[in-house]
């Protein structure tokens, strides 16, 4: 039977590991979100004109993946379909009619960060490009 003593270094050496693995790593998971800097993609007339996004640019490039789940969640979820933001603008929760009705260049804007990040979302299974469907 280990004694109090020997459980509590124990504890002590897996929260050392635990740091020395975290510090280890950092360089990879700190560049995660920003590594390879995608190419400037073009925004649309309509988007230069709105000058914003429904979220600050920052938020935009490293989470908008995020925020199209939450908006996903809360339509299909909740039957909710506004969203307020961090200024109090409203916005209809929707993919083709919110997102790609201001950027609607979606080869220009989405695709080509997407390609060169090699990212296929599949959400284009189903929903659809405005655009294209025309
Ligand atoms: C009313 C117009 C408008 C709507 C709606 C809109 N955007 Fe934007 N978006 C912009 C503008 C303008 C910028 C550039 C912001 C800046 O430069 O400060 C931008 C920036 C972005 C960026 C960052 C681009 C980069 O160069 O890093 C992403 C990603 C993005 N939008 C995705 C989305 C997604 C996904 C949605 C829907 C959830 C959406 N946008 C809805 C206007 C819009
Ligand atoms: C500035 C570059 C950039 C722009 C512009 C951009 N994306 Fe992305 N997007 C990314 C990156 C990089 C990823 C992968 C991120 C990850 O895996 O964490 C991604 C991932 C996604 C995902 C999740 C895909 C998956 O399979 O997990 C969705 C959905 C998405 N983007 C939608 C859009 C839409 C819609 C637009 C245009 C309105 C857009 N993005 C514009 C860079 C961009
Ligand atoms: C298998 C088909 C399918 C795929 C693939 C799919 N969706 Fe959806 N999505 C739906 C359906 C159905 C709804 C509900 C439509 C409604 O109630 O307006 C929905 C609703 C949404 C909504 C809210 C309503 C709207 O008009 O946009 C968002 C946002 C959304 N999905 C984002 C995504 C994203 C991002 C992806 C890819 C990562 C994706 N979806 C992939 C079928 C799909």
């Amino acid at each position: 039977m280990p004694n109090k003593k020997q459980m509590y270094d124990k504890g002590k050496v897996v929260i050392g590991l635990c740091i020395l693995v975290a510090l280890m790593t950092f360089p990879f998971w700190f560049n995660l979100g920003k590594a390879a800097p995608p190419p400037d993609p073009k925004l649309s007339e309509k988007a230069k004109a709105a000058k914003e996004c429904v979220m600050p640019k920052a938020y935009m490039t490293s989470e908008h993946m995020q925020l199209l789940n939450e908006w996903r969640d809360t339509v299909v979820r909740d039957g909710k379909r506004i969203f307020v933001n961090s200024s109090g603008k409203k916005f209809n929760m929707s993919l083709s009619s919110t997102c790609l009705d201001c950027h609607t260049d979606k080869a220009e804007f989405c695709d080509k960060c997407h390609n060169y990040a090699s990212v296929t979302p599949y959400c284009w299974d189903c929903h659809i490009d405005p655009k294209e469907a025309k």
